[in-house]
């Protein structure tokens, strides 16, 4: 069964568009087919394969596919697929609104194109907009990538409760950019794991520079850098995500 996935945080810069990079590019090593989806207008996702919607014409970007283009994404490797994003996408929030059923869009637009893949992985923009609810009402799951900080923590507990007010429940939250040197961030790691149990991967994604280096050379943590923490962990929790979803 083909599953769509939002990766979201209302906070910025917690690792969504890392994740969804190299989650991706790990379930496609396993032999899964997966399509990415740039659902932010910053790109970063776009931008971390070394793609460019400009110089792709005969490509959909997500702007595009919402406002009515058809589905042609573009092969990044072998079974990984994106629909890049750009700058386009800004207008996406306002154009959107008039439309009938607008949470709907991208759900109608994913759901005859779903079952070409195995995973559908949706990198969400930090804000709580059409965009990101489009992308909810789409999903099958979200997980929610946070760090070992307080004030992440903080904001997790207001992200569950904004959701729970529109019905949407986030599946699995896991801890990224962790640095084990920091007392904070052990503490904070502990206080999550015990306190979201089940709900919390028991991968936890660790502070490595490589990950940070890869987008520059367009490549995955596993192209870049095999032998890297980086690698070693999100080939950890890509097992962990086919085990428990596959
Ligand atoms: N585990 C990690 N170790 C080191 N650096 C990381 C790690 N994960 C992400 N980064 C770096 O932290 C920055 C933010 O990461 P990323 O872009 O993935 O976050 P984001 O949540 O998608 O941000 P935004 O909210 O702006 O979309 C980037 O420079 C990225 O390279
Ligand atoms: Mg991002």
């Amino acid at each position: 069964m083909s599953k769509v996935i939002s990766i979201a945080n209302f906070k910025g810069g917690v690792g969504k568009t890392t994740s969804c990079v190299n989650i991706a590019a790990g379930l496609a090593k396993a032999g899964k087919r997966v399509l990415l989806l740039d659902m932010d207008a910053q790109h970063n996702l776009t931008q971390s394969f070394g793609v460019s919607a400009d110089t792709l014409t005969d490509v959909t970007t997500t702007y595009r596919l919402l406002t009515g283009s058809d589905f042609a994404p573009h092969q990044i490797a072998e079974n990984l697929f994106i629909i890049p994003s750009d700058l386009d996408l800004i207008k996406a929030e306002i154009e959107l609104v008039s439309e009938f059923r607008r949470e709907y869009i991208l759900d109608r637009i994913l759901k005859p194109v779903k079952a070409d893949f195995d995973f559908i992985l949706i990198d969400c923009p930090p804000s709580l907009g059409l965009l990101t609810v489009n992308a909810f009402v789409a999903s099958d799951l979200i997980f929610t990538p946070i760090e070992a900080e307080y004030l992440s923590l903080k904001g997790f507990s207001i992200l569950s409760e904004a959701l729970d007010k529109i019905g949407i429940e986030i599946d699995r939250v896991f801890i990224s950019k962790f640095d084990g040197r920091k007392i904070l961030n052990q503490s904070v790691k502990d206080n999550v794991l015990s306190a979201l149990g089940e709900k919390a991967f028991k991968t936890v994604i660790r502070s490595n520079v490589a990950l940070a280096e890869a987008p520059t050379k367009g490549q995955s943590i596993f192209d870049y850098a095999p032998r890297s923490n980086g690698a070693t962990d999100y080939q950890l929790l890509t097992n962990e995500i086919l085990k428990t979803y596959e």
